[in-house]
């Protein structure tokens, strides 16, 4: 571990960090913000796999990207290093997984792992390739345009069925609703002055009122679900996680439910969505992988297309770090940190390390067909007690998007350089939002492009556009 050669700075007698820059606090956090791929590849080149940095609102943060000192971030007791500061917590409400620790995250984890066990997520195959089929067939033929706002519509109907249980008016509700909620909801994080309410037009006051109507639409959701004989036979996560709870007359929570299927929705909406479009990016630009998966999806083998999203996943993690709030002294392998420290794994950097993944830069489909990706080296989901809850959801509902768009279309590969990193206040996406130029399989060469109803749909995701560059 190179980190072992930096000189530690002391703190107290028995405390020890890790080096790092002496640069200002506020200068470390715009550098952060605003450029961290670079920044954070520069500092381990600078001080190794593990160094201190100084940061704004949090202090003193320890980060770490060498797979020995990720296992003991992942295998801490609950007790000693906490997650539940996490500042999306405060917004989503008390009763998300974000804002608990100890007995009480564990105990709200029990109850949504079954729901989320990866063989039951099979169930959903069907309802995934639905959607999938649905939005595609406003997919433009035969010229560029950006995949990542119509993955966006897949994985958002998907969550809305899969998890919500959702139909009808109340999909169609929430469906309006929580694309304009959540982007709102996406700049309050770190921007908490503006979540207090300064009158009708203000962001806080939006905010509250979108939160409200939410709320209406989900406790009528909840109260429909308790009402209906068949719960037992329904297969969405609301329904798995009310049936046993019915049955033991437990008191039901409807506003701690509400926040918990809101933070599953915004953990699990953009990210897939983001990883679509990288998958896209990165297939259209490895045209020898795609052939071999488009081959593969004539099929029932997905050997290759399995390892494909592994492979992009470690490539292209649209979550680059995650962090523990130090409760109790804590000895990260020759360092011992204090109470009040923040500890940071940096899966970009771990993903990127030569060392760990041989020829790291390369993007190599087959890397994971016979080979399992190692546990603390291969952290796309986080790893130990926080580890993601919906990982299984979100690789099969890349495995289906991905089969369906194999088989649904030809993609053209092109030799333009591959986009760049963009961060979309939750996730890192493709800068262009993964361009891709498709033809129909049906369709027979030379026929007409896109009809003017898909000509009307923009291609070129604006958003995605004007926060290109933000990081590299
Ligand atoms: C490609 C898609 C996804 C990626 C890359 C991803 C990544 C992550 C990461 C890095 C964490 C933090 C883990 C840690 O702190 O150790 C996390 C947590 C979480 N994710 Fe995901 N996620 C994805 C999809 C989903 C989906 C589909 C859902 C649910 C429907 C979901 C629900 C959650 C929840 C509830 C947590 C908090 C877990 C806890 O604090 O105990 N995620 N995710």
């Amino acid at each position: 571990m190179s980190a072992a050669a930096s000189p530690a700075r002391m703190t107290t007698e028995d405390f020890r960090l890790p080096n790092g820059p002496r640069t200002r606090r506020h200068l470390n956090g715009l550098l952060f913000l605003f450029a961290r791929r670079w920044t954070t590849a520069r500092l381990q080149r600078r001080y190794g796999d593990a160094y201190t940095l100084d940061l704004p609102v949090v202090g003193r943060t320890v980060i770490v990207s060498h797979p020995d000192l990720v296992k003991a971030v992942y295998t801490a007791p609950p007790t000693v290093l906490h997650g539940g500061k996490n500042p999306l917590g405060s917004l989503l409400g008390p009763g998300s997984l974000f804002s608990m620790d100890e007995e009480r995250h564990l105990e709200e984890r029990r109850k949504l792992l079954p729901p989320f066990h990866g063989e039951r997520m099979r169930s959903y195959d069907a309802l995934i390739e639905e959607e999938a089929l649905r939005e595609m067939r406003t997919w433009p033929q035969r010229r560029e345009f950006a995949t990542i706002a119509s993955f966006q519509r897949i994985t958002l109907r998907v969550i809305l069925r899969a998890v919500f249980g959702a139909e009808g008016a109340e999909l169609t509700d929430l469906e309006e609703l929580l694309p304009r909620m959540t982007a709102l909801g996406q700049r309050l994080v770190t921007a908490t002055i503006l979540r207090r309410d300064f009158g009708r037009f203000s962001p806080g006051h939006r905010y509250r009122e979108m939160r409200r109507r939410y709320d209406e639409i989900v406790r009528a959701l909840i109260d429909q679900r308790l009402a209906d004989p068949q719960l037992g036979e329904r297969i969405d996560v609301l329904a798995l996680m009310l049936a046993p709870l019915r049955e033991s007359f437990e008191r039901i929570d409807h506003d701690e439910l509400a926040d918990e299927l809101l933070t599953l929705l915004v953990a699990g909406h953009e990210t897939t969505a983001s990883s679509l479009a990288w998958t896209v990016e990165r297939l259209s630009r490895h045209p020898s992988v795609l052939r071999r998966l488009e081959h593969e999806a004539e099929g029932d083998s997905s050997a290759l297309r399995t390892a494909t999203i592994l492979e992009v996943l470690r490539v292209r993690p649209v979550i680059d770090l995650t962090g523990r709030a130090v409760m109790q002294p804590f000895q990260l392998g020759e360092w011992r940190l204090p109470p009040g420290v923040r500890v940071i794994t940096h899966i970009g950097t771990v993903h990127a390390d030569d060392r760990f993944h041989p020829e790291a830069s390369r993007f190599d489909g087959d890397r994971y067909v016979e080979t399992k990706p190692a546990t603390y080296a291969w952290i796309p989901f986080g790893g130990g007690m926080r580890r993601c809850i919906g990982a299984a959801f979100a690789q099969l509902e890349m495995d289906v998007v991905i089969r369906t768009v194999l088989r649904q279309f030809e993609l053209q590969p092109t030799d333009v350089p591959g986009e760049r990193w963009s961060f979309r206040g939750v996730a890192f996406a493709p800068a262009k939002g993964g361009v891709a130029v498709v033809r129909r399989r049906d369709e027979p060469l030379g026929a007409e492009a896109a009809t003017p109803a898909e000509a009307a749909r923009c291609p070129v995701d604006h958003d995605a556009l004007t926060t290109a560059g933000a990081a590299r």
